[in-house]
Formats: C-alpha cells, sequence, structure tokens
C-alpha cells in the first residue's frame, strides 16, 4: 500500500482544491508536531513521571494533572515561533495567549484542549487533544478575547488527536475528514482513513448514567425509550459507552456511528452544560458534520451559537444524523 503521509495530503489537497495555504498547513504540521510530544509524554507513564496531580487548579475550578499542564506547555511552545498565528487560547489558561513581540505573527488563531479526558490519565485509558482553528479578524492590532468570540462556523480547520493502543489524528479543514496513524518507529502521521462517515443510524449511545437523576425531561424521555429496547416505542435493542474521555467517545462514533451526550442537568441549573464550547464542542461538531453527522445543543446547531466568553459552557448533542435530530426534537417539542 503506498503511503501518504500528512505533510503530502496537506500539499495535494492544496493544489486540488486551493483550500490549505501554506501558513494554515504549517500551523497543522506543527500541531501534529506537538501531539506526538505528547503522545510521547502520555506513554512514558510512571515511567517519566508524568502522572499524577500537578498540585493547582485551572479557571473552571478543576484540579490539573501534571500532563494537562505539561500538554498545554508543548502546545504553546510549539506554536509561538513559527509566525502562523495572532494568538492562543487554552482550557487550562484564563486569559489568552498573544504571540509574544520577539516573533512574528499571523492570521491564525487557535485554541485547545490540550488533554481532554485527564481523569483517565493515571488509569491507562485513552485520552486526546482537541484544537480548532480560527482567522483573526480584520485589522485586529492587539489579539483580545472578544476576537476569538466567533461561531464555530467560522472554524478553518479542526481536529484531535487520540492517545490510545494507537495515536491517531483526525482533521477536517471543511473537506471532509481523515484519519492519519502515528507511526511511532518513523516518527511521522500516515493518512490511514479518508473522507470518514459516520453512519445515520445507529443501537449506540454514549451518556453518563449516574446523572439520570438530574436530567431534564427531554433527556430522561430519550433514554427511557433507548433503554426499552425491543418491546419499547424504538422496536430495537441499544447498547452503551462511556469512556469519559470525550476524545475517544467521539473517535468511536466517527468509526460505527453512536449519539453522544452531555447534557446540562439540574446538579448546577446556572451551568448550560459542562463542556466547553469553543475548545470541546465547536471542533467535534465541525468534525462530525463533516463526517455526515450532526451536533447540537438541545436546541440549535453548535456551529452558530454565537459565543458570549471564551469559556463558555455548552450542552452537547452530537453523533449520528438521526439520533441527534430525534433527542433535539425533543427538547423544542
Ligand atoms: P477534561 O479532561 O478536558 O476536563 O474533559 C473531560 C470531559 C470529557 O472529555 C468527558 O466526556 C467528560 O468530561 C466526562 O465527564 P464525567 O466525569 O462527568 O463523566
Ligand atoms: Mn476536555
Ligand atoms: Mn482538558
Amino acid at each position: 500500500m503506498k503511503r501518504i503521509s500528512l505533510t503530502q495530503y496537506l500539499v495535494e489537497e492544496q493544489r486540488l482544491h486551493n483550500s490549505i495555504p501554506a501558513e494554515l498547513r504549517l500551523l497543522i504540521e506543527v500541531v501534529a508536531r506537538a501531539c506526538k510530544t505528547i503522545s510521547h509524554a502520555v506513554s512514558k507513564g510512571a515511567l517519566g513521571e508524568v502522572l499524577g496531580s500537578a498540585g493547582s487548579e485551572n479557571v473552571q475550578g478543576e484540579v490539573q494533572k501534571k500532563l494537562d499542564v505539561l500538554s498545554n506547555e508543548i502546545l504553546l511552545e510549539a506554536n509561538e515561533w513559527g509566525g502562523h498565528l495572532a494568538a492562543m487560547a487554552s482550557e487550562e489558561m484564563e486569559t489568552i495567549h498573544p504571540i509574544p513581540n520577539r516573533y512574528p505573527k499571523g492570521e491564525y488563531m487557535l485554541l485547545f484542549d490540550p488533554l481532554d479526558g485527564s481523569s483517565n490519565i493515571d488509569v491507562n485509558v485513552s485520552i486526546g487533544t482537541i484544537f480548532s482553528v480560527l482567522k483573526a479578524p480584520e485589522g485586529m492590532k492587539e489579539p483580545s478575547e472578544k476576537d476569538f468570540l466567533q461561531p464555530g462556523v467560522k472554524q478553518v480547520a479542526a481536529g484531535y488527536a487520540v492517545y490510545g493502543p494507537q495515536t491517531v489524528l483526525v482533521l477536517t479543514t471543511g473537506d471532509g475528514v481523515n484519519c492519519f496513524t502515528l507511526d511511532r518507529e518513523m516518527g511521522s502521521w500516515v493518512l490511514t482513513q479518508r473522507d470518514m462517515q459516520i453512519p445515520a443510524e445507529t443501537k449506540e449511545y454514549a451518556i453518563n448514567a449516574s446523572n439520570a437523576r438530574h436530567w431534564y425531561p427531554p433527556v430522561k424521555r430519550y433514554i427511557d425509550e433507548l433503554q426499552s429496547g425491543d418491546t419499547g416505542p424504538r422496536g430495537k435493542n441499544f447498547n452503551m459507552r462511556w469512556i469519559a474521555s470525550m476524545v475517544a467517545d467521539v473517535h468511536r462514533i466517527l468509526n460505527r456511528g453512536g449519539v453522544f451526550m452531555y447534557p446540562a442537568d439540574a446538579r448546577e441549573p446556572d451551568k448550560p452544560g459542562k463542556l466547553r464550547l469553543m475548545y470541546e464542542a465547536n471542533p467535534m461538531a465541525f468534525i462530525v458534520e463533516q463526517a455526515g453527522g450532526a451536533a447540537t445543543n438541545g436546541k440549535q446547531r453548535i456551529l452558530d451559537i454565537q459565543p458570549q466568553k471564551l469559556h463558555e459552557r455548552v450542552a452537547v448533542f452530537l453523533g449520528s444524523k438521526s439520533e441527534v435530530e430525534r433527542v433535539t426534537g425533543y427538547h423544542n417539542q
């Protein structure tokens, strides 16, 4: 089989569709290289002394793991000097990170969740990195938080890496979704799946069912119906999976279908959900739509939401189109 590297894929994509300018290609390659470094650190585990807590909290009041902090640093350092970015923002940093003055600035802005699935780090379960790329607004001088507050439809690229039994990188630039596998011996990303498509129908769902008593009626109704199986209104049996790393749950759904839900619930009625809009939900929604699936907050398309703040939270329903449409319909009734 002819091996196509990430670089070759990006160059050819530009030649064929004019969709990946040189600066964006550099950006994607730099992020991919950073993910390789993170993958290496993750795989060392206890031997690399990277497990455990960092002894600090992020802006969301969550305890930071050593690998959360390390992955954030790896992404920052890799992306500072290339001249392709104006600024970055991260789950692990309260405020945005403009490119320091000693480096040239570019027209893109990068957002990331450096390590998704933190609760799985120390127990050797799949975790990942999620990223989203926006263009700086016309005429922007000093980047500020408000320059980042663009709806997800404005993303020019998005992707994620999963550090699991295999390390993979899934990428979209708005022209379908492709998957690359890290060849650890060669140190290169190899194209292994072209044009990923989420099956429209599914018999699999993902939700943290320990929150069932807090769910609002539309979610309760939807899950009750799934759980009633072939004797219920759906007339078929459903299976459940919950990895607690969104990145790994989404990767499963991209490969064999399914619906992933992290709804708002009555635990914290003021919060619109747990997941963050700008660096978790938006990039995943972009990828899922590009693979023929759907993504809503229960009421509207995630990509259409106008963000009000950088660390805004959002309810998430994404995956196979027919299921996302059904559960969204229950909310809108
Ligand atoms: P992060 O590790 O970046 O904070 O994100 C974890 C998220 C998401 O990946 C996962 O689906 C969800 O939190 C799991 O939440 P529960 O522990 O409530 O199941
Ligand atoms: Mn996350
Ligand atoms: Mn994280």
